[in-house]
């Protein structure tokens, strides 16, 4: 019998272990060591999953024979910690974002080309069942001509977040505020479904937070099929809300709300053609809300997404082939924030 693929984890903070929970529910994934400089963190995690702890990345490269490390540190260390472990011949999973510049991405694409590696980013939410659900209709263009799409993270976050760890919200290391870190995720599954973004107009602020970065961004988006779109987010709105994805098209319309299927009609399935004016509300299909904890509190994660998009890895890893966001995928996200950024230094309309 095959052995499952050997894991180790770099960065025990608050996603790390959300790495360490998905990796065991697994059967083809053995979590096998994990490290950090806090070593407290790193013992920690590790008696939980009885593996063993190292207080240094390299020496857990050298030491353990692994087959796939993933990387959970400050976003402007993915590319140097994932290069670190590509340069020894592990595959590679990076939490989102997959870097924070151009060239932190080009340089680590170009370690995995060297490398002949696998790498995947973390989008847990492309796994989520609403999420896949609107993105096959999309493709079957049961919404007809894409018209519009929409992503609003209205989310919160204390202060007292943006204090607990040294990099939270700085240029260097978050790579920005609430469009880098929070709405990463929205924005990706944005372009995701409606394609990609081909030019964009914004304004962002930070008004509740002491922070170098942004907590509220507002970008006006052209897409490349002619769509038009929005992005609008922020973390200071108390007490954080429904996150919300909406595509809109001539035959038919859906909104993921918190994680699931807020509404979703195509004209397909509606009894009765629509009137001039649309159609009764009374025959869309109900509503179900999610709870939408991350919007308040990121340790509130649930671990089934993350455990998909690892086993969407591992698949990729067995069968030679290439993960669903690969770092390509990866990088469209981080453009079109980039790109925002720009479009504030500059007051410029930005093409991407
Ligand atoms: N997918 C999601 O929903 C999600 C949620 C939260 C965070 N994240 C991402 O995960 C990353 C980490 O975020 P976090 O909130 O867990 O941060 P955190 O500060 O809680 O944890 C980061 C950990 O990395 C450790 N670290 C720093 N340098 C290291 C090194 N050289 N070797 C090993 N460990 C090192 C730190 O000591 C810390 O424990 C960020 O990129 C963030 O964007 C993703």
């Amino acid at each position: 019998m095959t052995e499952p693929l050997r894991f180790g984890i770099v960065g025990c903070g608050v996603i790390g272990p959300t790495h360490a929970e998905a990796i065991s529910s697994l059967a083809d994934a053995q979590l096998v060591a994990v490290a950090d400089p806090v070593v407290e963190r790193a013992h920690k995690l590790a008696a939980k999953y009885n593996v063993t702890p190292y207080g240094d990345i390299q020496a857990m490269l050298e030491r353990e024979r692994l087959d796939v490390v993933t990387i959970c540190t400050p976003s402007g260390e993915h590319g140097k910690h994932a290069r670190q472990a590509m340069h020894t011949g592990r595959h590679v999973i990076i939490e989102k974002p997959i870097e924070i510049s151009q060239v932190a991405i080009d340089e680590m694409l170009h370690t995995q080309q060297e490398m002949g590696v696998k790498l995947s980013v973390i989008s847990q939410h492309r796994f989520d069942a609403a999420t896949q659900q609107v993105y096959k209709l999309v493709q079957e263009q049961a919404l007809g001509r894409l018209v519009m799409g929409n992503a609003l993270v209205p989310w919160w976050r204390s202060q007292a977040y943006y204090n607990s760890g040294a990099w939270r919200g700085t240029w260097e290391f978050d790579g920005g505020g609430v469009l880098m870190n929070q709405s990463i995720h929205s924005i990706d599954l944005l372009q995701w479904l409606m394609g990609p973004v081909k030019s964009l107009y914004a304004y962002t602020d930070t008004l509740v937070h002491t922070m170098e970065t942004e907590d509220v961004g507002v970008a006006v988006l052209r897409f490349a099929n002619g769509a038009l779109g929005t992005i609008a987010a922020t973390t200071g709105a108390y007490p954080g809300v429904t996150t919300r994805v909406e595509v809109f098209g001539d035959k038919g319309s859906a909104s993921i709300e918190n994680d699931q299927i807020g509404y979703l009609h195509l004209a397909r399935d509606e009894q009765e053609a629509a009137s001039d004016y649309g159609t009764n509300l009374q025959t869309a299909r109900p509503t179900q809300k999610g709870t939408g904890a991350t919007a308040q509190n990121p340790a509130a994660l649930s671990t089934h997404s993350h455990a998909l998009q690892i086993a969407d890895m591992i698949r990729a890893i067995r069968a030679n082939g290439t993960p669903l966001v690969d770092g390509n995928a990866a990088r469209h996200p981080v453009d079109i924030i980039l790109g925002i950024y720009e479009s504030v230094r500059t007051h410029k309309e930005i093409i991407l």
